[in-house]
């Protein structure tokens, strides 16, 4: 029986894939490619498909059907916030009915266990010192609406069809788990520095008057392999006869500001990682860091690694692709 991984081509996905093909998996990958790459996806099959477009139920069921699947972990997505502003209608078009279309062919076929990718979007600017899941989710973006929306179809599916499903809500993913595997979009801080660094100019810090501890903005950074591995452990969870939606962060409970990661990547590189100290970035909250108490406590999952190997992970994966510095 085999597990479909949408989105498996893209950075999170194919460290997700990797990790289920280790584990001897049969896993069939739906990815549009539109930002995934089909060279990282070792021997899964890719299933070429934009879920969002016409006549993606049916390709999913009869994938579904085919295959013989037993869970989807739905990782498809679009995800920057600057461009879900910009063009909402399209974000709700792909997040929200892409998902619609994969519960819906998931329930055509029978296939009941379901994990998630949403995000510590859905809490928007929470004035807490940690984010528990019952900290009340207030998205400020309609890409951390459309998150909050999927966590609701999921739940309503388990309240109407018994579907066994858990949301992840990520916190700061950055990191890669094998050098091939390296976050290929300049869309966060450790690319966005490092891609800085490679083309001869400084790293750039948002805002440096913010109430932290050094004025910079504080962040949850989880390594994206551990981030993967809470998929497995999410999965292993869902095997058990479990007819409800269950909701993890998925963090490690530490922050870290972005002059500490800026000096972890001057450390890590041994470059000169001197900040241009630019405005603030609308709709960055100062702190957003997780609680992980319940994801340790019920999926027996916690973090392995912390800043400095993100860090040291990142800036080998960067010197392994095409722009080393
Ligand atoms: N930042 C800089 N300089 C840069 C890039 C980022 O100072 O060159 C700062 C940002 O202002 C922010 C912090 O670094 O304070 C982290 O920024 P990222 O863009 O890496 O991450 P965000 O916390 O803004 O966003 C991430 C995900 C989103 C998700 C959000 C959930 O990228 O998809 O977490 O809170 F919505």
């Amino acid at each position: 029986m085999s597990v479909i991984v949408t989105g498996g081509a893209g950075y999170i996905g194919a460290h997700v894939v990797r990790l289920l093909l280790e584990r001897g998996e049969d896993v069939v990958v739906v990815d549009d490619l539109s930002t995934g790459r089909d060279d990282r996806i070792g021997e899964a099959t890719l299933v070429e498909l934009d879920l969002a477009g016409a006549g993606a139920q049916d390709a999913l069921e009869r994938v579904m059907k085919e295959r013989e699947a037993r869970a989807v972990i739905h990782i498809a997505a679009r995800k920057q916030v600057g461009e879900s502003v910009a063009r909402p209608a399209w974000y709700y078009q792909q997040n929200v009915g892409g998902m619609a279309t994969v519960l819906a062919a998931m329930e055509g076929v029978g296939v009941d266990r379901f994990i998630f990718s949403s995000s510590a979007a859905v809490y928007g600017m929470p004035d807490v010192e940690l984010v528990t899941e019952d900290t009340t989710p207030q998205p400020i973006n309609p890409y951390g609406e459309t998150k909050l929306v999927g966590e609701w179809m999921a739940a309503d599916a388990a309240r109407a069809s018994g579907l066994r499903s858990a949301s992840l809500r990520y916190f700061n993913v950055a990191g890669a788990g094998w050098p091939d595997l390296g976050d290929p979009a300049v869309l966060n801080l450790v690319p966005m520095v490092l891609d800085r660094l490679a083309t001869g100019r400084r790293p750039a810090i948002f805002g440096d008057d913010y109430p932290t501890p050094d004025g910079t903005c504080v962040r949850d950074y989880i390594h994206v392999l551990d981030l993967a591995h809470a998929h497995l452990a999410a999965l292993d969870y869902l095997e058990q006869d479990r007819r409800e939606h269950a909701v993890f962060n998925v963090g490690t409970g530490t922050g870290a500001s972005v002059r500490e990661v800026l000096d972890e990547i001057g450390r890590a590189s041994g470059l000169d990682v001197t900040p241009d100290v630019e405005a603030r970035r609308p709709g960055d909250p100062p702190r957003l860091v997780a609680s992980s108490e319940r994801i340790e406590q019920v999926l027996g999952w916690k973090a392995e690694h912390g800043l400095n190997d993100i860090i040291a992970s990142a800036w080998e994966a960067w010197q392994a692709g095409p722009r080393r510095i």
